[in-house]
């Protein structure tokens, strides 16, 4: 493979990226870019190297810092004309077209799971990611304390049944699939777009390596008038769970997005389209989630069931911050959900509502 002159260095699309992102975060895309373009367009030796469980468990946001800039320069010595030419096509793509840094490297780590992203689809958020594992480990206790099932003796206890509403890339689905033990759950992710649906396929085969429970994907439109009958016949033993991460952003917050967002990733999957075409859209942007209530409702969610433990909530929503807590706690008891809980994020932000069954 030609080699790129020795004194090409990283600095000048440092520049360029900075003029956008400022130094720090530049700095850090740029690494990101950089170990990315040695692991996929490297030689077999760099790839062997980046490619192990320590590039996996890299984060972009937290957890490990990406590769020094010094590292990287290092490596960019190294770097092939291909190398180079992707390397200057996605700053352009950055700075110019303002693609989002996940799409240009194609995925992004989600609890064990890696989920490939891809426009127009929702990238995976880390505050969805942070509900989703605390969720998971209170579920994978519930599981670890039930009790024996009645004889026979030694049976399995049936697996949760649970739905992923407004699944995307199926993240959700397929990161409560990894992380619960084998056999806790039973998992459907549900959404109207056949792109995300298409996505999602793909990363559960990606996955199928760390999927510990059973995931499907369906096609369906959740503000349909026949979608409570269509869920119902995919679970006619009746559904434990839904959680979701619906689109919650309201439209005057949509028209105030960074073109970063706005001119990649899906409106319907950042603003709740209105029940009926001709109706306003939704100012405040709880309607969705109002929907999913009301869904939830239909589906006897909001009674206590075969759950085992009333300790577990039977309906799980991302929200948009403390704006929509209480409309979004008020739907749950206008559709008889007993009691409910708010999580809130890393940042102190609320951002999950869970409804719990009235007793
Ligand atoms: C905020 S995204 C969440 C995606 C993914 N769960 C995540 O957390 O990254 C909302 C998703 O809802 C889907 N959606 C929007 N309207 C829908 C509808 N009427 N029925 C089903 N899904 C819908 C969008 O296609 C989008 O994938």
């Amino acid at each position: 493979m030609p080699r790129s002159p020795a004194n090409n260095t990283l600095a000048p699309l440092l520049r360029q990226l900075a003029g956008k992102l400022g130094d720090r975060q530049a700095a850090s895309e740029l690494r990101w870019m950089a170990a990315h373009v040695r692991k996929t367009l490297g030689d077999t030796a760099a790839r062997t190297e980046h490619s192990g469980a320590q590039y996996r468990r890299a984060r972009l946001w937290r957890d490990q810092p990406a590769p020094s800039t010094e590292e990287a320069d290092l490596d960019a010595r190294r770097f092939s004309s291909v190398q180079w030419a992707w390397l200057r096509q996605a700053v352009a793509d950055r700075v110019e077209k303002h693609k989002p840094l996940q799409y240009i490297l194609g995925s992004q780590p989600f609890g064990k799971t890696e989920i490939g992203v891809r426009s127009p689809v929702l990238i995976p958020r880390p505050e969805t990611e942070e509900w989703v594992l605390r969720l998971a480990e209170s579920l994978a206790a519930h599981h670890a304390a039930r009790p024996p099932p009645p004889p026979p003796p030694g049976a399995p206890s049936p697996p949760l049944s649970i739905l992923d509403a407004c699944t995307g890339s199926g993240c959700v689905a397929l990161g409560l699939a990894s992380e619960l033990p084998p056999g806790a759950a039973r998992i459907a992710g549900v959404d109207v777009s056949a792109d995300a649906l298409a996505l999602a396929l793909s990363n559960q085969t990606r996955n199928a390596a760390v999927l510990n429970n059973e995931v499907e994907f369906h096609q369906i439109d959740l503000l349909a008038a026949d979608t409570a009958s269509r869920l119902e016949a995919l679970r006619p033993g009746g559904w434990d769970m839904i959680v979701a991460n619906p689109p919650y952003v309201t439209p005057a917050e949509y028209r105030g997005l960074d073109a970063d967002v706005r001119d990649w990733e899906d409106v319907r999957a950042l603003v709740p389209m209105p029940l009926r075409v001709a109706d306003e859209l939704d100012p405040s942007g709880v309607s969705f989630i109002e929907r999913l209530a009301v869904l939830a409702r239909a589906l006897r969610l909001a009674r206590e069931g075969a759950l085992a433990s009333p300790a577990l909530p039977r309906l799980v929503v991302e929200i948009g911050g403390a704006k929509q807590t209480e409309p979004a706690r008020q739907a749950m008891h206008d559709n008889g959900f007993g009691r409910t809980e708010v999580w809130k994020d890393m940042a102190g932000t609320d951002r999950a509502v869970l409804g719990y069954a009235e007793k």
